[in-house]
């Protein structure tokens, strides 16, 4: 693969401390774009300063929304190397998003390649410290300025870069769900298993009402019989149960996320039993009655694992564990943070040196 051109930025911001940081709200000096309309195909892949940039008013993604992003992060190990956990995984994603939203397919390698060398010009902003990372976040959006419901003819991708700390206050301390059962997050036969901004906003209202109600997230119920468990919040749910750890079969309306992936493989390797199959909030709460739900956690890029303490549902509040962190989320998280930051060897080949 060529050198993919630079157009550097000719300032060096301030790498901000590692203990400021939150989630998402700084960017590097530089970014990747590439452009696309049609006849012509993805072109101009260049690695440019951040900026702002201009569209027209019109632009088909402002009315229409066809758009995807993914999210994945790089980490500096013990031994000042850049890694990153899984890229193949999270761009054979972002190509299986783009076909859902209808957006041209683009070409891993160029991706691949782009990201290499954005990692390279920026790796003084990958920060170091335990919990931390440099979150990328590639996405595309339709470009062509026209009012009318049609594919659009023209597309512009980039990836960014924002050095990131934990995505939740709550850190890795266990948070109280609601379970969901007005607001539904995907349908199936639609844009659920996406990355795509649709269903980020149409989690939004629900995520609201349960805030002011005390809950830090919703359980999203399925959509036809509002009874089988989907997602929590913005991440996949796991249960254990009985020694067995079970989470929601991918059905078309549940986003396939890699650290889901993760979690499946790892469980399995230390001879676990991981189950993906149709679960019911009543199976649930039955499973609770009978002294048999051992933990509840949630998976994500973001948050790696998010503990469950407690579910709500129809008035009815369960505690998960005693509100602490369960053994198992313990030992996945230490597993999966232990490979990103280079404190444990992979064995399994997820974790790329760039
Ligand atoms: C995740 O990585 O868990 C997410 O989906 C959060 C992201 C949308 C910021």
């Amino acid at each position: 693969m060529t050198n993919i051109p630079v157009t550097p930025a000719g300032r060096k911001s301030m790498v901000p401390p590692a203990d400021q940081l939150g989630f998402g709200k700084i960017f590097t000096d530089h970014m990747f774009v590439m452009d696309y309309e049609t006849g012509k195909g993805w072109h101009s892949p260049q690695i440019v300063p951040y900026d702002q940039f201009s569209l027209y008013p019109a632009a088909m993604v402002l009315h229409y929304g066809q758009a995807i992003f993914e999210g994945m992060k790089a980490f500096k190990t013990e031994d000042n190397r850049i890694v990153v956990f899984r890229p193949q995984e999270y761009l054979n994603r972002f190509n299986r998003s783009a076909e859902i939203l209808c957006i041209p397919r683009m070409d891993v390698a160029v991706l691949h390649q782009g990201l290499k060398q954005l990692l390279e010009i920026e790796k003084q902003w990958v920060p170091g410290k335990l919990g931390t990372s440099l979150y990328i976040r590639p996405f595309v959006i339709a470009t062509d300025p026209y009012v009318g419901v049609k594919l659009s003819d023209a597309y512009k991708l980039f990836i960014i870069l924002s050095p990131v700390g934990a995505y939740y206050a709550a850190g890795f301390n266990p948070v109280s769900i609601k379970v969901e059962d007005k607001y539904i997050r995907a349908v199936p036969g639609g844009l659920g298993e996406a990355k795509t901004p649709a269903n980020y906003a149409a989690s939004l209202r629900a995520q609201q009402e349960a805030k002011k109600e005390g809950f830090a997230q919703v359980l999203w119920l399925d959509a036809v019989e509002r009874k089988y468990i989907e997602e929590v919040g913005t991440m996949n749910i796991f249960f254990k149960i009985n020694g067995e750890i079970i989470t929601p079969a991918l059905n078309g309306s549940i986003l396939g996320g890699i650290t889901r992936k993760t979690v499946l493989e790892t469980a399995r390797h230390w001879g676990m039993k991981a189950t993906e199959r149709k679960i019911s909030v009543e199976e649930v709460f039955a499973a609770h009655d009978q002294g048999q739900l051992e933990e509840v956690f949630g998976s994500g890029t973001a948050a790696v694992i998010s503990p469950v303490g407690e579910l709500s549902w129809k008035g009815r509040k369960i505690t998960i564990n005693n509100n602490q962190t369960g053994e198992t989320s313990q030992k996945l998280f230490d597993y999966v943070t232990g490979l990103q930051y280079g404190k444990v060897a992979d064995k399994h080949g997820w974790v790329e040196e760039m």
